[in-house]
Parts: structure tokens; sequence; C-alpha cells
């Protein structure tokens, strides 16, 4: 039970960048939280970040052949990329957009994601808890597939 943990563009300054919106915790303490739940919740993880849209399409692809779900963080690519929403429509497994800020209650053009179109749950403003949240509803949904 293989999941690939995406994140877009700027996810890398995580922590750093604008704290008051996206917190103090850093990627590698979402990756470090991350590998914790998925132990707990019998998943393997891969866990990549760039800030490079083909980056993401090519994960995407590999995660077609291995993995059973996958949780993208698509950054700004969220509200622009009709190409990762392509790449995920040609996923077969459960998909869970996250965003680590409430994106509803920001600008008008964060209130758009081409992701949505595909992902089958949501994490909105839930900090950087969304990734463990969104992990284990990807675990429950497997779940329900066997
Ligand atoms: C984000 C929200 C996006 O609008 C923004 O461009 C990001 C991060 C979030 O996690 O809240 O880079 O996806």
């Amino acid at each position: 039970r293989l999941v690939y943990v995406l994140n877009g563009p700027n996810l890398n300054l995580l922590g750093k960048r604008q704290p008051e919106i996206y917190g103090r915790e850093t990627l590698a303490d979402v990756e470090a939280d991350c590998l914790k739940a998925a132990a707990a919740l019998g998943l393997q993880l891969r866990f990549h970040q760039s800030n490079r849209e083909y980056e993401l399409i090519d994960w995407i692809h590999e995660a077609r052949e291995t993995a059973g779900g996958i949780v993208i963080n698509p950054g700004a690519f969220t509200h622009t990329s009709i190409a990762i929403l392509d790449a995920l429509n040609a996923f077969d497994g459960v998909v869970i957009e996250v965003h680590i800020s409430n994106v509803h209650k920001r600008e008008e053009f964060r209130h758009k994601s081409y992701v949505s179109l595909r992902a089958d749950g949501v994490m909105a403003g839930f900090g950087t808890q969304g990734y463990t949240l969104a992990l284990q509803r990807v675990a429950r949904l497997l779940d329900q597939k066997t």
C-alpha cells in the first residue's frame, strides 16, 4: 500500500515563508509526521517536493504503476495547472488534495482548483495536520477497496 505525498512550488520554504499563514513547521517536520502516521496506518510513503510542474507530473505518472494513493498539495499550480489535472485523471487510485491554509478565506484567485475536479477529498485550513488527516482518509478508502 504505497502512497505518494507530493508538494508543489514554494513548499520547500515551509516554516520560513509567511509563517502567519502557513505556520512554523518545516516540510521536513511534515515528512516526519507523515512517516509516523503512515507506519501506524500500514502505508508506505514516497515524499517529494518540486518547484517544477513537469517533475510533479512525472511523479504522478510513476504513481500510476506503483501506488494506491496520492496526497498532493500542488501549491499555486492548484489554481493554474490543467496539466496536473490531466495527469491525476490518468491515475486510478485515491487522490486527496491538501492546502495548509483555508484557501476559501483568501484571495478570489485561490478559490478555484483544477485539482479538485479529480480529488476524492480536499483538506483546507487544517494547517500541516491536513497531511496526516489526508493519509488517514487514503488508508480508509484503500481498506474499502479490498
Ligand atoms: C497552498 C495554497 C495555495 O493557494 C498557495 O499558492 C500555496 C500553498 C496551501 O497549502 O495553503 O502555495 O496550497
